[in-house]
């Protein structure tokens, strides 16, 4: 049977993953703040509600007005899509603030409960329906607030990520140094994919690489796929392939 499989949104990148990421997976992609991870979320968010997909955005490191200004500087047209009801973004950040109010109409009363959390994310998905794409941007704000009794979280993400699956939803769980590595064993367990974003320097230029270590249904390049930042966000580095 043939796997179906959505794009990333990354020029360059699909045909090195036996052309996309499964649908329905969970993917952990994780890589040092500034390594684009944001931007990568943003563009497989564009691929998706470019297709037809519904998309939930959950972002809990910056405030929505700041996603949408960057979701508008690699061209998606955030509003639009919200207004016709396929992009949702879930407030995670207004909530951390005693005394901050959102306008928004998807917020997180409580960013450090993760009941709080997961009935958000249930109720952007009962109101999108089946199938899509959504993002935790980042699981690693979340795992933040806890630092050694994991259990409740390794529930959570579990739940989530059966729910996900469940649902024919496209995950993709962003991570970052700051999550302990025997969390981030748990977590690659858990998840059907991770993808690690890498800065290296090479003389005195730095040099970005994609590396897919591991992706369910899919035959991928084993070495590290060059990539470059720039306004129009994350590209593949084909001559230098
Ligand atoms: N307009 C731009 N031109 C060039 N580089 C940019 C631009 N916008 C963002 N970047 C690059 O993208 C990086 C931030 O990407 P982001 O997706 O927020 O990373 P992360 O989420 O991993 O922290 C910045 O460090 C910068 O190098
Ligand atoms: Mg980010």
């Amino acid at each position: 049977m043939e796997i179906e499989r959505v794009g990333t949104g990354v020029p360059g990148l699909d045909t090195f993953m036996g052309g996309g990421i499964p649908k329905g997976i969970d993917v952990v992609v994780h890589g040092d703040p500034g390594s684009g991870k944001t931007s990568f979320a943003i563009q497989f968010a564009k691929n998706g509600l470019e297709n037809g997909e519904s998309c939930i955005f959950v972002e809990l490191d910056i405030l929505p007005g700041e996603l949408r200004k960057k979701m508008h500087m690699l061209g998606l047209d955030a509003e639009k899509y919200e207004e016709d009801g396929r992009l949702i973004i879930v407030d995670g950040v207004s909530g951390k603030r005693v005394g901050t109010c959102s306008r928004e109409r998807y917020v997180i009363k409580d960013p450090r409960d993760l009941n709080s959390i997961a009935k958000t994310i249930s109720d952007a998905r009962q109101y999108l329906g089946e199938g899509g794409r959504i993002i935790i941007d980042s699981w690693a704000s979340i795992a933040l607030n806890f630092t050694s009794e994991y259990r409740g979280l390794i529930r959570f993400t579990e739940a989530f990520v059966v729910e996900s699956r469940n649902s024919n939803y496209t995950t993709l769980l962003i991570t970052d140094f700051s999550v302990e590595d025997r969390l981030m064993k748990i977590l690659r367990h858990i998840a059907s994919g991770y993808i690690e974003f890498l800065t290296r320097f090479e003389g005195n230029s730095k040099r970005r690489y994609i590396l897919i270590h591991n992706l369910r249904f899919t035959s991928h390049v084993e070495t590290p796929i060059p990539y470059t930042i720039n306004s129009k966000g994350l590209r593949v580095i084909e001559s230098r392939l």
